[in-house]
């Protein structure tokens, strides 16, 4: 691997400077954040609450122009580096070339969060649905955040610190049928981070599921079941749970859901996780059932 020491950010891509205006910063966090999706919704709003806190950030996304207008607003307004990468998280190759650039320009990343995804084109039983689009859902959420972690935790493991967050959802843990790809990429997405929390083992390296709440987004805009839905989750809350996570405040919940709307990081700080507390596990039938 090549030298892995923080370079200075390149001048035409990062951002570096306070700009006039720059909003006051609550610097309560340090190092890198790399946060997919990152150019609308939540993973925009995520970028922008950890560049506040003092993180520098590169936001990744397809949509090259939104992405750099959301970074550089980012920027101005947090006074924190960032940086626009431009990749789809399902192309291996392209994955790859975003975290190196991003570790040339900014550092290796201490924080991965998935963020990017999409949901299904239709309401609609399994079997209506168009197949490449199916398959696309669900490898924006599970292809994609195997591709992503693939590239940043080894180096994580080096410098033994690290967080990967996974964006979550209720469907994680119980299908809907009518978004079934949605269902089968978030339960896929859920076992993608056990199975890394248990690699880790051993390790200050720690990953988890963030379920978000509902959060007014362009994805919920589109889906046909939250039309006329008015109680929206605040998108702070889902800052400030990944805020908590980075901070390392959380970090006995590795490998396991938090959810923004039912808990709050200083909940879940002072109880701690007990068993499979918040763990996909099949329900047995009784005492003997042999898969419990
Ligand atoms: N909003 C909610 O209430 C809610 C609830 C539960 C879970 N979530 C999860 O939270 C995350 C963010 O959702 P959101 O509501 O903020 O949705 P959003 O506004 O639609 O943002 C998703 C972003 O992902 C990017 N993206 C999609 N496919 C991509 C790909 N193949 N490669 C790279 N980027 C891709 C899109 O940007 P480009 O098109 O520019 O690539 C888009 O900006 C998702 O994982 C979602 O499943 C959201």
């Amino acid at each position: 691997m090549p030298d892995e020491g923080p370079r200075p950010p390149h001048r035409s891509q990062a951002r570096d400077e306070p700009r006039d205006g720059a909003a006051h910063r609550d610097a309560d966090l340090s190092g890198v954040a790399l946060v997919t999706g990152a150019g609308s919704g939540i993973g925009r709003a995520l970028a922008e609450g950890l560049a506040a806190r003092g993180m520098a950030v590169a936001g990744l996304a397809r949509s090259g122009d939104r992405l750099r207008t959301a970074m550089d607003e980012i920027a101005a307004v947090t006074g924190s580096r960032t940086l626009a990468v431009t990749a789809d998280v399902t192309d291996r190759a392209a994955v790859d070339a975003a975290v190196a650039e991003v570790a040339e320009q900014l550092g290796r990343v201490d924080l991965l969060v998935n963020s990017a995804g999409a949901i299904d084109g239709a309401e609609e039983p399994l079997w209506e649905a168009d197949p490449d689009q199916w398959w696309d859902v669900v490898s924006s959420h599970v292809r994609g955040g195997f591709l992503l972690s693939r590239a940043v935790v080894p180096w994580m493991v080096l410098r033994n610190r690290g967080r990967i967050v996974n964006l979550a959802s209720g469907m994680s843990v119980r299908a809907r049928p009518q978004y079934s790809a949605y269902s089968v990429a978030k339960t896929g997405l859920m076992r993608l981070t056990e199975a890394l929390e248990g690699a880790l083992e051993g390790t200050d390296v720690h990953a988890f599921d963030v379920a978000p709440g509902v959060v007014d987004t362009p994805m919920t805009r589109s889906m046909a079941m939250w039309q006329g839905f008015e109680e929206w989750t605040p998108v702070e809350r889902v800052v400030g749970m990944v805020a908590a996570i980075a901070a390392g405040e959380l970090d006995a919940w590795g490998g396991r859901l938090l959810h923004v709307a039912h808990e709050t990081p200083a909940d879940l700080a002072a109880r701690g996780p007990e068993g499979d507390a918040r763990r996909l596990r099949l329900r047995p039938w009784g005492d003997g059932d042999p898969l419990g």
